[in-house]
């Protein structure tokens, strides 16, 4: 009895010890460096995320902790830009405003408009901004966000009649939330954390099914992910016994097609014309794992397989004319 219980709880232990987990490397995060990189954690183990230089985490926990699953909790840090401060706004009286002035008067019926101010939390690119910072009339500036930040509303302005900017857009923060799969299919590299703006994660679809659009998926500026892809299921081919087309060769549904066929692809059943004695061919496609057989298609039985001749084996009608 006593060694009966000793036995069983080797046992347990045995079991228990094979069932120990590790977690994977935890996920990346962007602007962010982890504290001890390897490819396994045990159970209980901690990283510690820093953001880099010039970023500051933002939201979410700085810590995680390897579960007794073998996984990671959901990371939900992000690291942002730092905020510079805002550059004084050019006001009248300054320097460049001076500049304007003199120069608005030297151009005499021209409408100019200020360097617009820097929106908070990103940098705007300059890009079309003229020598001096002076832009005229009817002029166009194009604005830029730092990454990770989305820019929220019209990319470009221009300088309008009475001296301002049309619109000023924004910089925000935009992040999405840990994607989700897809049916009969997986998510590659599959890390549960937030995404940023503008990150992609790529989709892949089981054994024999077929991806259909794209392949990835992006973080947009609304927080949702752009459309993901759908994987196709295959199609059985329902007959027991046949000899069909596929990719230019016969083949036995029986024997060389048990897998089916792909969605997509296209499979070509033997038809016969009684009168003339020939038999032609018709084309059927693996639609989503739907296949309809050709209204034409007879399926043999045992004995008219013995005495007749399959249709496979007839004269091409084509070869008729
Ligand atoms: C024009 O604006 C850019 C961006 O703020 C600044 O770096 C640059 O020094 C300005 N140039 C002049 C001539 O004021
Ligand atoms: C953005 O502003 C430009 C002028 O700079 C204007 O022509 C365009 O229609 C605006 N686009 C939208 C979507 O509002
Ligand atoms: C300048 O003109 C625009 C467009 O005509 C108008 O929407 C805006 O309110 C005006 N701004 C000022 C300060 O007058
Ligand atoms: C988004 O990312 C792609 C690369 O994946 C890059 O080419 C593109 O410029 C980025 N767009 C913005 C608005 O940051
Ligand atoms: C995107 O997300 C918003 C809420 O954040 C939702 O109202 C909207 O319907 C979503 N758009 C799409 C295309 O899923
Ligand atoms: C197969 O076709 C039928 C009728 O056209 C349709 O209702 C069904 O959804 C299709 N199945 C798949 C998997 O696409």
């Amino acid at each position: 009895m006593y060694s009966l219980a000793l036995l069983l709880c080797a046992a347990a232990l045995t079991h228990s010890a094979l069932a120990v987990k590790v977690c994977p490397r935890p996920p990346e995060v962007l602007f962010a460096t982890i504290n001890v990189v390897k490819n396994e954690y045990n159970v209980g183990e901690e990283v510690e995320y820093t953001c880099r230089p010039g970023f500051v985490p933002n939201n979410g926990q700085r810590k995680y902790i390897c579960q007794p699953t073998g996984r990671w909790p959901l990371n939900t840090l992000l690291c942002l830009p730092k905020r510079c401060p805002a550059p004084a706004p050019l006001q009248h009286g300054t320097i460049d405003s001076r500049d304007f002035h003199y120069r608005s008067s030297l151009s005499f019926s021209s409408v100019t408009c200020a360097p617009p101010s820097l929106p908070e939390f990103g940098v705007l690119s300059y890009r079309f901004l003229k020598p001096g910072n002076i832009s005229y009339f009817m002029d166009t500036i194009a604005f830029e966000c730092v990454p990770p930040l989305a820019l929220i509303g019209n990319e470009t302005a221009t300088c309008q009649a009475n001296g301002t900017w049309s619109s000023i857009p924004e910089c925000r923060a935009v992040t999405c939330p840990a994607p989700t799969g897809i049916e009969n299919g997986f998510l590659n590299f599959a890390v549960r954390r937030t995404y940023h703006y503008n990150e992609s994660v790529s989709f892949s679809c089981q054994s024999r099914y077929v991806l259909e659009g794209p392949k990835h998926s992006r973080c947009e500026k609304t927080g949702n992910w752009s459309t993901k892809p759908s994987c196709k299921e295959p199609c059985k081919i329902p007959v027991k016994k046949a000899v069909v087309l596929y990719e230019g060769e016969k083949k036995r549904v029986q024997s060389d097609l048990k897998e089916g066929i792909m969605h997509g692809e296209t499979i070509s059943f033997y038809c016969k014309n009684k009168e003339k004695s020939c038999a032609y061919t018709v084309p059927v496609q693996c639609v989503n794992g739907n296949l309809t057989l050709p209204f034409c298609f007879k399926e043999r039985g045992f004995f008219s397989s013995l005495v007749k001749t399959d249709p496979s084996d007839m004269k091409p009608c084509e070869d008729l004319k």
